[in-house]
């Protein structure tokens, strides 16, 4: 498998970026993780116009065309040996000679991409479902740009597993805005929700793909904040990501969701969400 670096391809080994990148001494950058099937990726062009806006979120100009990205894609996954592929796309603002909090002058941006193999579900998981937990939100007020600053994410999801829980669902004000590295679903009296998207969460592509699903599926859902309460007293719950695709929540804080069982809704969703893989 080879990585992309700077314009060129080469073994991961042999990539290398100066210790004064911004990206490894600030965090100043951003990223995107696609998944692919059979080495086509899923939603490409949505996750490029993320990427778009991640980049003028911090302002930084996108260093490559539509094309060009798509070129480093479809190279990166024809030379990875396995079919289903997460691909991972990485710009930070450049390694200038000095540290200084402040824009370079002139900035060279660093734009790193790389694909690893996008293991299989464990089959357990939509026989039990998995455990989630509830903790503060103590990320910023940007959670809208897929920063590469993930310190908050990485401490909260490190208690999700000390917890033995597969993810942390993050309260902001009372609500519950998304989970460390995922977004969210309710499902109460035959009803879905999500929050709605804004500058406290990421607005997932593969939470996208869950409405659109729903909707096919006729479906009611609804995008509105979703309190504690109504994750408490949830049917079913779900999270949702490009790498984990849809998670259903069978225990919240140790204690069951709904009959604590994987829902009869979540099988549905998953069983369209599965055809648009094939
Ligand atoms: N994370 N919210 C947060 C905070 C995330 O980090 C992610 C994804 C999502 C789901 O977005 P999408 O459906 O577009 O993957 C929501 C990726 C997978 C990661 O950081 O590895």
């Amino acid at each position: 498998a080879e990585v992309y670096l700077n314009g060129r391809f080469m073994p991961l080994g042999d990539a290398k970026i100066p210790v004064l990148d911004r990206g490894f001494l600030f965090g100043d950058g951003v990223y995107e993780v696609i998944p692919a099937y059979h080495r086509k990726p899923l939603r490409l062009h949505a996750h490029l116009d993320r990427l778009e806006r991640s980049l003028a979120g911090i302002r930084l100009a996108n260093p490559l065309s539509r094309a060009d990205w798509e070129g480093v894609i479809l190279h990166l996954l024809r030379s990875h040996e396995a079919a289903n592929q997460a691909i991972y796309l990485q710009i930070t603002r450049g390694a200038p000679a000095v540290r200084d909090h402040r824009f370079p002058q002139r900035t060279q941006p660093t734009v790193f991409a790389m694909t690893k193999t996008l293991a299989p579900r464990d089959p357990r998981i939509s026989e039990q479902g998995v455990a989630a937990v509830l903790r503060e939100d103590t990320r910023w007020q940007r959670c809208d740009i897929k920063s590469i600053s993930l310190v908050a994410a990485v401490l909260l999801r490190q208690e999700a597993a000390d917890a033995e829980a597969e993810e942390a669902l993050l309260v902001r004000e009372g609500w519950v805005v998304e989970g460390s590295t995922s977004n969210l679903f309710v499902v109460r009296d035959g009803i879905l929700s999500t929050p709605p998207t804004g500058p406290e969460l990421l607005s997932g592509i593969t939470r996208e793909l869950v409405m659109e699903l729903a909707a096919c599926e006729s479906l009611p859902l609804i995008e509105q904040p979703v309190s504690v309460e109504d994750c408490r007293a949830a049917d079913e719950l779900w999270i949702c990501s490009s790498t984990r695709e849809l998670l259903p929540v069978t225990r919240l804080d140790g204690v069951a969701v709904g009959q604590g069982l994987v829902g009869p809704l979540w099988h549905r969703l998953n069983a369209a969400y599965q055809a648009c893989k094939a």
